[in-house]
């Protein structure tokens, strides 16, 4: 059996991605910080078959689930790449962060499974060039949607932008040339308020977008984010930075909290955690801000010259929110 393995991180999305159509494509565009630490590592051995036959062990056991969902996965792409009809696989993969902590991890774990599945192309086809990363980015979008920010390192933007050339809805493009210094060195410490599965799935949550009354004004207001995030990023600005993710992420979870049926995922913990950031920024002028998933945990983004201060501040006064003091230090790749 031959063997292929990648890992690919996790990103956290600045301006979100919350409402799709067609085939994957994105109502509105989206940029995220490509995180370094939380990620997920995929490797599959694979040999010739009389059919397609796969195995998926996650973390050592097997699970069904997760399974399935890469089958369909495979044989939804199977135009593009025939010799998943005559192909024997066996997936293993695992994530560096603790599996009930909450992150989601489907960008990490569908962008390595899709740059292996490139991987496995290239062995067959004995092609010696290195993996396409845009094409990866196309392929991960299709198993799901953040995963295509995944394959780039530092920040993506993914959806067409008329002043970013060669952006598509397709695929994510890096933009991390045209990003200030201070930006390519950011900290995200997530803090998880609960370990618990989400429960709203992404797509059925991006489904509910299709009856929000609200929602073409908020693909207009995406949009507006993004080109003045794309400002902001080149400039450096980290005031307007803050503003843009807060609101970003407040947002979301309004949608989410107006959806027809209507989901609250904020805990109480994430709200008195969103309150003392907001009072230790307004009282230290230390530029710390928050964004969120859909979920109630809570990323804190800061400077990286701001680290000191802003772990003392999460070990004193916001460790004491998070379920069994669980946090996680991560950084910009
Ligand atoms: O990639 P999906 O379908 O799991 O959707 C991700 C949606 C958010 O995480 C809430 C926002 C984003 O842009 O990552």
């Amino acid at each position: 059996m031959n063997k292929v393995c990648h890992k690919s991180p996790s990103n956290i999305a600045i301006v979100k991605y919350w409402g799709k159509h067609g085939n994957q494509l994105p109502n509105n565009p989206s940029i995220s910080f490509t995180l370094s630490k939380c990620h997920t590592e995929t490797s599959i051995k694979f040999c010739e078959s009389d059919c397609y036959k796969s195995n998926f062990f996650f973390e050592g056991k097997e699970n069904a689930a997760f399974k399935l969902k890469i089958d369909k996965f495979f044989q939804s792409v199977t135009n593009d790449f025939p010799f998943l009809n005559n192909i024997e696989l066996e997936i293993e993969s695992r994530n560096s962060f603790p599996h009930s902590s909450g992150i989601a991890s489907s960008a990490s774990s569908m962008s390595a499974l899709v740059l292996c599945l490139l991987d496995i192309e290239r062995t067959i086809k004995a092609d010696s060039h290195p993996i396409d990363l845009q094409r990866a980015s196309y392929y991960a979008r299709l198993a799901s949607g953040s995963a295509s920010r995944s394959v780039f390192p530092k920040m993506a933007l993914w959806g067409l932008m008329p002043t970013v050339q060669g952006s598509s809805d397709e695929y994510a493009v890096s933009i991390e040339d045209i990003i200030h210094p201070v930006f390519k060195t950011y900290k995200d410490t997530i803090l998880i308020v609960s370990s618990k599965e989400k429960s709203v799935s992404s797509r059925a949550g991006h489904a509910l977008m299709d009856t929000h009354p609200q929602a073409q004004a908020r693909y207009a207001q995406a949009r507006e984010n993004t080109q003045r995030l794309l400002t902001t990023l080149k400039l450096g600005d980290i005031e307007d930075f803050i503003k843009i993710t807060e609101d970003e992420a407040l947002t979301l979870h309004h949608l989410m909290e107006t959806s027809t049926p209507p989901f609250v995922l904020m805990e109480e913990n994430t709200k008195k955690i969103i309150r003392e950031i907001r009072r230790f920024r307004q009282d230290t002028k230390i530029p710390l801000c928050f964004t969120l998933d859909a979920g109630p945990n809570v990323h804190c983004l800061f400077p990286q010259d701001c680290q000191k201060e802003v772990d003392d501040f999460i070990i004193n006064e916001l460790k004491q929110y998070c379920h069994n003091g669980t946090f996680i230090s991560d950084s910009v790749e």
